[in-house]
């Protein structure tokens, strides 16, 4: 078995799309959890790439995608371009739910329309970053790898500072993010926010 990490290619998008669906559902798998397959890659991986491809890693295992880790250096900036370009393409394609609709679709569906969050703590941990590995390749070192190279380019950027969210119930990444020097964080009310200077 050979692990490898490199840089983003277009071709990798669908395999974006697939593993941020295999680890969806608290790092487990969510497939079953949803009926349309891409709306989980639409908001948390798909757009980090075609905006930021130069902070998209990829992890590989003999030649295939099993991993990520995508983000952008301007939370801010970010948010603009999802608003403006990617999410007012995507809601002609998908229409606000029924208010009765509580589906995991339905909720995930929502949130092309929701106002983007806007926390004070972007201003000096301005880019944020999302990691996903396949159960195979996972606790072999290759998470912390992703990190560094990440956090690496952040700081070749000149970005002064990151932060990310993990669900309160992502209790492996919880763990995980301490291990790898994220240090800091405080508890919002369904998920963490770690931030961390570069
Ligand atoms: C969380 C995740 C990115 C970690 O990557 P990984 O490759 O498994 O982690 P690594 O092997 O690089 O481990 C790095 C350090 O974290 C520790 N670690 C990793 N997973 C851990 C866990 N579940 N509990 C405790 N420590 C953990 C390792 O022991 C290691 O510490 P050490 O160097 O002191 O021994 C990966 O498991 C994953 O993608 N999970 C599913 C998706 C997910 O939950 N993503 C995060 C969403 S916020």
């Amino acid at each position: 078995m050979k692990l490898k990490i490199r840089k983003y290619k277009k071709t990798d998008l669908d395999s974006l799309y697939q593993i941020c669906l295999q680890t969806g559902n608290n790092g487990k798998d969510a497939t079953k959890l949803y009926k349309n397959k891409k709306l989980i890659g639409h908001i948390y991986s798909a757009p980090y790439a075609i905006f930021e491809p130069e902070l998209c890693f990829i992890l590989s295992m003999n030649s295939n995608p099993c991993g990520y880790i995508l983000g952008t250096k301007n939370t801010i900036r970010f948010q603009k371009w999802l608003k403006n370009k990617w999410y007012f393409k995507l809601q002609k394609s998908y229409s606000m739910p029924l208010d009765e609709d509580n589906s995991r679709d339905a909720n995930l569906i929502r949130q092309l329309y929701i106002q983007q969050d806007n926390r004070e703590e972007f201003k000096n941990y301005p880019a944020h970053l999302h990691i996903d590995i396949l159960p195979n390749a996972q606790r072999r070192g290759y998470g912390r790898k992703l990190i560094n190279a990440f956090l690496k380019e952040l700081i070749y950027q000149k970005v002064i500072g990151v932060h990310l969210i993990v669900s309160k119930n992502n209790i492996n990444a919880f763990n995980f993010y301490q291990k790898v020097g994220f240090t800091n964080f405080k508890f919002l009310k369904e998920s963490i926010l770690f931030y961390k200077s570069l």
